[in-house]
């Protein structure tokens, strides 16, 4: 637990120093350049999940998790009625305000492990989150989201399938062992979690505590589902 919780640090100074070039990676620029052809599986796979968060009609008040740079905070604004989005890094934040400066969205600073919602919503999202939950936490980060659900609420994320050449040209390879070690563009290095999940495994488990729904990939690299509470 006491190794979590300096991954968990470590984890958080990650993605503070990485905020102004996190887009890289979605866009599969610089180190994450591996090729036009990938880019283009990357970016429909991309599509194909923007299509599966519309087919499911989110609607009403919005929660995103770890909402970053905002790649999906403008997939849920047409939906929400009122959108709070949630991250540890005020750098992401500050990037993702300047993206939608016209769009009312509460911003909320704070560390998703001891974080509680004050209020319920009826849909929470949480894109390339999950992955990065250590496994020590995995059933308190579901309470959590539990616990912020309406009433007939559903929770959606998304998240990397283990696909070796997802992640920086000069990364170690992926491992299985729940963490990873990350670079910056200036050389910096850290460690971090990262879980790879197999889908029908994720959506058995999920299933045992409680949650209705299915686990689905895009086939190369990201895997999502949509979840509903059964006991509510
Ligand atoms: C892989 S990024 C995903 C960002 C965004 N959801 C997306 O899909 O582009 C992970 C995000 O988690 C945030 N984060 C890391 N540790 C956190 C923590 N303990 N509490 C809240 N957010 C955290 C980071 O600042 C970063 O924005």
């Amino acid at each position: 637990m006491s190794d979590d919780k300096e991954l968990i640090q470590h984890q958080i100074e990650y993605y503070r120093a990485r905020a102004a070039e996190y887009d890289q990676w979605v866009n599969r620029e610089f180190r994450y350049d591996r090729g036009e052809e990938q880019k283009k599986r990357w970016m429909a796979a991309r599509k194909d999940m923007e299509k599966a968060l519309a087919d499911v009609h989110p609607s009403g008040d919005i929660l995103e998790l770890a909402c970053g740079t905002g790649f999906w905070t403008v997939h849920l604004i047409p939906f929400a009625t009122r959108l709070t989005a949630v991250d540890v890094s005020p750098e992401m934040i500050e990037i993702n305000r300047q993206k939608f400066k016209d769009t009312q969205i509460e911003y909320i600073e704070a560390d998703l492990f001891s974080w509680r919602p004050s209020s319920k919503f009826d849909f929470i999202f949480f894109s390339f989150w999950l992955s990065h939950v250590p496994a020590s936490h995995f059933d308190s980060f579901w309470e959590m989201v539990r616990g912020a659900l309406k009433p007939g609420g559903r929770a959606f994320f998304i998240d990397s399938l283990m696909t070796q050449e997802s992640t920086a040209i000069n990364h170690a390879q992926l491992e299985k062992d729940g963490k990873a070690k990350r670079k910056l563009n200036d050389g910096s290095e850290y460690e971090i979690v990262k879980h790879f999940y197999d889908p029908a495994k994720l959506e058995q488990r999920l299933q045992g505590r409680g949650w209705t729904g299915h686990v689905k990939t895009t086939g190369e690299f990201f895997l999502y589902g949509c979840l509903s509470d059964s006991k509510k």
